[in-house]
């Protein structure tokens, strides 16, 4: 498994297949902005509005083929140069718990770092996988926004914000 950092080139073409695997995502009950019904269509729109010069897009791929993808955003605000958002982070439902997420955190933190940045931070269903995979790397839960966002079929769900300092 190689984890990069996709040139616009690269993501470019790489765009069907992450409209794939957010599809995935969004089919597998993932709290990641979308409602059901959600196709690879519509993820592959939603990767088009990504500005490659403003967020960084890593991918793991396994013999050409994508298994998982995050984002990282360096804060525009000129008062925090050193804080970094981490969204998107999906992997493929048949390529899960096979350390995949762990590797494309590690790659984003030392990408992070390299930049001089000091602080991570996202948001994520409270509650979900999700929640139980960024505690078991280390970053730190600062609390709860009830009723933050719908699932995909419709439920609300709460939201737990995340953050790392490097
Ligand atoms: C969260 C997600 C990215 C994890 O990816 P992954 O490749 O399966 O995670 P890893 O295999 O690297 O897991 C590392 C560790 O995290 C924890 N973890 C991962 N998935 C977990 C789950 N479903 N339940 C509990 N713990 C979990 C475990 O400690 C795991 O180590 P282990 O497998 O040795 O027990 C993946 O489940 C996913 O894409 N979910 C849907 C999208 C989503 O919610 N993304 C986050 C948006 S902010």
């Amino acid at each position: 498994m190689r984890v990069a950092l996709l040139s616009p080139a690269e993501f470019r073409a790489a765009m069907p297949r992450l409209g794939e695997i957010l599809a995935d995502a969004v089919v597998g009950g993932a709290g990641v902005s979308f409602m059901l019904p959600f196709s690879a269509a519509e993820g592959a729109a939603w990767w088009a509005g990504v500005d490659p010069a403003k967020k960084q897009v890593f991918a793991a791929s396994q013999d050409g083929q994508i298994a998982g993808v995050v984002i990282l955003e360096r804060a525009w605000q000129p008062n925090q140069p050193h804080r970094g958002e981490i969204s998107k982070l999906l992997v493929h439902r048949s390529f899960r718990r096979k350390g995949i997420g762990k590797l494309l955190l590690q790659a984003v933190e030392r990408e992070a770092r390299a930049q001089g940045l000091t602080l991570l931070n996202f948001d994520t269903v409270a509650g979900s996988p999700a929640e139980a995979f960024y505690r078991s790397l280390g970053f730190t839960c600062a609390g709860t926004i009830p009723g933050y966002a719908y699932s995909p079929d419709g439920r609300l769900d709460d939201t737990a914000i995340f953050y790392k300092q490097l």
